[in-house]
């Protein structure tokens, strides 16, 4: 048996205290030390470096994304012409659906004439309904939606569609929202379609929904045996600002509170494309939604309905507070080659009518009378056009986008003109640069614009986000390289003047693009840490930069807010472990107040990311801290935090 000396439990309890006090010191003892001059205030901080935004139509961001139209396929121009759609039978009833394509008439010389059966010449084609018993009940149409149909109760929805009838059916169609299995929440009265194509337009209200699902359906019933056709189905809830044509609300909101002010659209991808014919053309995205044929993406080869189309989307930046930013087509398409630079005429002219559109007068100009027509007399006030999307991975970009600087400044003198690649000899107001990349590229990316040439035209960040993978949803880690990457942004702020997410939301029934900021299915949405990010630099964005020393692993960001109201630093702490740093804030014309704020985003891992299921996973959170002119503050381990001080 050992024998321990007399008194070796009063020299082991002090071995414990001691060693109990060692760990409280050093946690407590600063590993990093920041100093922050406040009497020498640097340059101003552009009011939207945050408050950019991509939107495009890859992985559904505007049909079926952004968009709040609830039918998928209503003008059955898909890739499937019946993708979404359905026959609904009950008993004894029967019916066949199939879709019905352009029948062309050729003309004694062989020449392509005019079309017959369809609703216009831009649709190819339609829904043909053949209904051959009603014994019990009827047969109708049923539209799926988006991978899902959202009701609400008590809710009013707007319908519209197109239909005409073969002398064979003598009876009425009704529509009716309704639950998967058959529960009817809402009935149109009947509607007597004709042998010639007709618009038919009703509102449905909603009842008797105990649980909001989109277990739901979108129903045309025919109440007899006979043929039935049908065009531009559409099923609008309300909507983002009430407009008739607009964005789905809850998504809408998220992107409001992000406060965008610089919106970039079509594209992205979407905007590249090396013939006129091809891809997003503007011309075929304005007026009625009937006469658009929609189009199909060159590079991603996704197709966009240009439902929600050139007005919905100025109208849109207009309802957000954001300046547009046009990224126009300029025949070069990355993979697809480019037109010849005789043959870039008609691109030219497109974008300085797409310019006369926009800001034309709408009694003196073409095309500013046009827009009035369709319905919006007041100009867009347009100050942006980017020429093109990323091609400077292509030969004969710069000589391309000569031709398009001269021709728009020629024509539009204020117009500020955004090149997406270096200048290399030409002139521009403004370069897009897109920035991708792992965690630890976007931390080497932080410092890039340290050293750049003041001489040169601002930078506007089009796209950026922390791509760890093709397929990583985005966690706490890409919001904490974002964040990095703009302590970076705004320590150089004077020349870089925005930063926009790419790209801004993927339906997760088909997405072809990650990480997004927003995913949605039919029902609900989720943001990634990312947009909690975005947000808390938005909200705590500064008015000019001060010079600070720091010495640690940390990434830092300090502002100061104009008449000295008071001081923001923006701190990421991108470590495992928890970094006590000593901060001092030195040349205060006052002393700082002890009652500080801290907002802190962080998880207890980074890989911990948002979902359908647990939307706010990665959430920050707000408390108080004692501040002061010097004071300690110990930043998470794994964390984005943002320390507002006042005086
Ligand atoms: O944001 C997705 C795509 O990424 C954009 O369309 C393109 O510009 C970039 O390559």
């Amino acid at each position: 048996m050992i024998r321990f000396p007399r008194g070796y439990k009063i020299v082991l309890a002090i071995v414990i205290i001691w060693c109990v006090v060692l760990i409280i010191v050093q946690a407590q003892t600063p590993s990093s030390t920041l100093t922050i001059d406040l009497s020498k205030p640097g340059h101003a901080i552009s009011a939207m470096l945050y408050n950019g935004m991509l939107l495009e139509e890859i992985g559904h961001g505007i049909d079926g994304g952004f968009y709040a139209q609830l039918i998928r396929n209503g003008s059955f121009e898909d890739d499937n012409t019946l993708d979404a759609w359905s026959l609904v039978k009950a008993g004894y009833s029967n019916g066949v659906i199939s879709g019905f394509s352009t029948i062309y008439m050729t003309t004694k010389t062989g020449q392509r004439g005019g079309e017959t059966g369809q609703l216009n010449s831009n649709q190819r084609h339609c829904l043909k309904l053949e209904i051959s018993a009603v014994n019990v009940g009827s047969v109708g149409i049923a539209n799926s939606g988006y991978w899902g149909i959202r009701l609400d109760n008590n809710t009013t929805y707007k319908v519209s569609f197109f239909a005409k009838k073969d002398p064979d059916f003598k009876g009425t169609l009704t529509v009716k929202l309704e639950s998967n299995s058959g529960t009817v929440y809402a009935a149109s009265a009947p509607f007597n379609p004709t042998t010639n194509w007709q618009k038919f337009t009703c509102d449905l209200t909603t009842s008797n929904i105990l649980s909001v699902t989109g277990d739901n359906r979108f129903v045309i019933y025919g109440s007899s045996i006979g043929t039935l056709y049908f065009d531009m189905v559409s099923l609008m809830p309300p909507t983002y600002k009430n407009r008739p044509n607009g964005l789905r609300l809850d998504m809408a909101e998220m992107q409001a509170a992000l406060q965008p002010k610089l919106i970039r659209f079509p594209g992205g991808c979407d905007a590249e494309h090396s013939s006129i014919d091809l891809g997003w053309n503007w011309k075929k995205a304005i007026g009625p939604i009937e006469q658009r044929p929609g189009e199909m993406s060159q590079r991603w080869g996704y197709r966009n309905s240009q439902q929600f189309g050139l007005d919905d989307l100025f109208q849109m930046c207009e309802d957000w507070g954001a300046e547009p930013i046009y990224c126009t087509t300029m025949s070069m398409s990355e993979g697809f080659g480019a037109a010849p630079m005789d043959q870039l005429h008609p691109f030219v002219q497109d974008v300085l009518d797409l310019i006369e559109y926009a800001n034309g007068d709408a009694r003196t100009t073409r095309w500013g009378k046009q827009r009035a027509v369709n319905g919006h007399s007041a100009p867009y006030n347009l100050k942006y056009i980017e020429v093109g999307n990323e091609n400077g991975f292509q030969e004969g970009y710069h000589e391309r986008y000569a031709v398009f600087y001269d021709a728009i400044k020629q024509a539009y003198p204020n117009m500020n003109v955004i090149i997406n690649d270096t200048l290399n000899g030409q002139k521009a107001d403004m370069i897009d640069e897109h920035i991708y990349g792992t965690q630890s590229e976007l931390f080497q990316f932080s410092t890039r614009y340290d050293n750049y040439d003041r001489k040169g035209p601002e930078i506007t960040i089009g796209e950026l986000s922390d791509k760890e993978s093709e397929t990583e949803v985005g966690d706490l880690k890409c919001a904490i390289g974002e964040a990095v990457f703009f302590t970076g942004c705004e320590r150089n702020s004077d020349i870089v003047i925005s930063t926009a997410y790419g790209t801004l939301s993927g339906n997760l029934n088909a997405i072809s693009w990650y990480p997004n900021l927003y995913y949605n299915n039919s029902v609900s949405c989720f943001a990634i840490p990312s947009y909690y990010m975005i947000k808390m630099f938005v909200e705590n964005t500064g008015d000019v930069v001060l010079p600070y020393v720091l010495n640690g692993p940390l990434y830092v960001a300090p502002s100061m807010i104009n008449s000295n109201e008071g001081v923001i630093i923006k701190v990421v702490n991108p470590t495992g472990h928890t970094l006590n740093t000593a901060i001092k804030l030195k040349g205060a014309k006052k002393n700082i107040n002890k009652n500080g704020t801290a907002i802190t985003l962080t998880s207890r891992s980074d890989t911990d990311e948002n979902s359908i299921d647990y939307p706010t996973k990665v959430v920050p959170s707000t408390s108080k801290f004692t501040a002061g002119n010097s004071f300690n503050y110990s930043f998470p381990a794994n964390s984005v935090t943002v320390l507002r001080l006042g005086y």
